[in-house]
């Protein structure tokens, strides 16, 4: 039954727009066997893959600002405050992905929940979270790459590593020329996707072995810096609150939040596991396993990482890009620094294949119910991959790593995704009180109060954010909301069967 604004035929049916896909089709949805994916990964895959998404940038880059500027040695607090944060979200996350296990992510749990529209900004949305994540961390990648090729005495040209319009600056600190085009980050995301192209099973190896590289070199640091800690390093743990001279407050309580909000983008990635969930051996075991799992791992490694690493260094000092080198160098092991931004390089590198490979998996969920073109859905006859999509999405994600600074990107992905779990959480709770005899393989705990936590949490972690990246966020919003009107609309394979 419609809800008519407009009388005569081209009366606008409110509710279309609310329609939702039934959660017991979406669990039989299937196509025929040469179309679909192959269901190729298991338990270790899987938590691999969570590692491989969360493990990063923010460990490897943005933990040294946050603790110099905001939580001081506290910073081990905001790791424990993220991590609560996104447990709550990765719980109700986990509900979903056992239940529905599709390729979709949010935006397939918001079809089911809420109903089109709300699908359609969400997957939208996630093109934030995803795409251009792996723009953002294929800059990181690329600062590493400089460093450690620098460390080898081979200089590249800093205007084709730099984004467009960046100041070069001299030993001095005068402008010396402008950036034009981040050449390497541009390079390593179309290496990537080629590989997507290859196949899934294959990029899983591959992010397997890389895995490897960064959890032992973690692990070293854990397990060589734990000796060099002075506990004087500590005190006091929580520095007291001081406001700088453009007004902005630092340290103190306000500050281990604020480190919270900056450090969520290390946390990115736990939920990248769902979008695996159509390509999962055994989805309704190993999703719960692959989400919590690779969660709470890099919960416990960031949490030792950052408590060692402001021992051994006094915080105030931490305000660099490799910090952890920069640890590294303290204790005076130049051979580990070199190994360590290796690690980040690996690092960074799994980041960016997870975040391509759940970008592809949701424009074919989308582009499989009409919203977006047939082209998105289509699978290479050999290699069943969403080949030409994975490849427009590479030299798209790689333009705007050539172009975007860091920080300007890493900010618009943390308000995405925070976004994302506001929705997913929320749609934990509808469908619960919506349908609640379905059969769920895996059961959110503690409700209502945990999906509540959550959409709170993330809603605080928003609000720290600046407002340029509000404004960001909603232009981007708009320009989905004009293609969904132009496109996605007329196209909808449900809205088609429903009239
Ligand atoms: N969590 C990911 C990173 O830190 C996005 O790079």
């Amino acid at each position: 039954m419609g809800f008519n604004i407009l009388p005569g035929d081209k009366a606008l049916t409110l509710s279309r727009y609310l329609l939702k896909k039934s959660v017991s089709d979406l669990q039989v949805e299937k196509r025929p066997e040469e179309d679909c994916l192959k269901r190729s990964l298991g338990p270790v895959s899987l938590i691999s893959l969570g590692i491989g998404a969360i493990i990063g940038t923010g460990i490897f880059v943005l933990t040294g600002h946050a603790a110099a500027e905001h939580a001081g040695p506290a910073i081990v607090l905001s790791f424990v405050l993220g991590g609560i944060a996104c447990a709550f979200a990765g719980l109700c996350y986990t509900e979903f992905a056992a239940l529905i296990p599709v390729a979709g992510s949010a935006y397939t749990y918001a079809y089911a929940t809420l109903g089109e529209l709300v699908a359609w900004i969400i997957g939208w949305d996630l093109i934030i979270e995803y795409a251009i994540s792996a723009s953002t961390v294929a800059v990181g990648w690329s600062g590493y790459v400089v460093s450690f090729l620098k460390d080898f005495g081979i200089v590249l040209p800093p205007q084709l590593t730099s984004s467009l319009g960046s100041e070069i600056k001299g030993a001095g600190g005068a402008v010396l020329s402008h950036g034009v085009f981040n050449l390497p980050a541009f390079l390593v995301v179309l290496a990537l996707s080629l590989l997507l192209v290859v196949g899934v099973s294959e990029s899983a190896a591959f992010n397997g072995v890389i895995v490897i590289i960064k959890l032992t070199v973690i692990v070293a640091f854990i397990a060589i810096g734990v000796g060099h800690i002075d506990p004087a390093n500590w005190t006091p743990f929580i520095p007291a609150p001081v406001v700088d001279a453009k007004g902005e407050p630092h340290y103190g309580l306000f500050g281990i939040l604020r480190g919270a909000g900056v450090l969520f983008f290390a946390y990115i990635g736990f939920d990248a596991v769902s979008t695996a969930a159509q390509e999962a051996k055994n989805p309704q075991r190993d999703m719960p396993l692959g989400i919590l799992g690779s969660l709470f791992i890099c919960t416990i490694l960031y949490i030792l990482v950052s408590g060692i690493l402001t021992g051994i260094i006094p915080y105030t000092k931490l305000n660099v890009p490799d910090p952890i080198a920069l640890g590294v160098d303290h204790i005076g092991l130049q051979w580990f620094s070199s190994l360590v931004k290796i690690g980040a390089i690996a690092g960074l590198t799994s980041v960016m294949l997870v975040s391509l490979y759940g970008q592809t998996r949701i424009f074919y969920t989308m582009s499989l119910d009409g919203l977006i073109p047939p082209l998105f859905s289509n699978l290479h006859p050999r290699f069943k991959t969403p080949a030409v999509a994975t490849l427009l999405l590479g030299v798209f994600v790689g333009i705007v790593a050539g172009l975007a600074p860091l920080d300007l990107l890493g900010e618009l992905v943390s308000i995405g995704t925070l976004f994302a779990f506001i929705v997913v959480s929320a749609g934990v709770l509808f469908l619960r009180y919506n349908q609640p005899t379905l059969e769920r393989p895996f059961r959110c705990p503690g409700l209502p109060f945990v999906p509540i936590a959550s959409i709170l949490a993330c809603l605080a972690l928003m609000i720290g954010l600046p407002g340029d990246t509000w404004i960001r966020l909603f232009v981007w919003l708009l320009l989905g909301l004009a293609i969904y009107f132009g496109y996605g609309r007329k196209h909808s394979k449900l809205t088609g069967k429903a009239g």
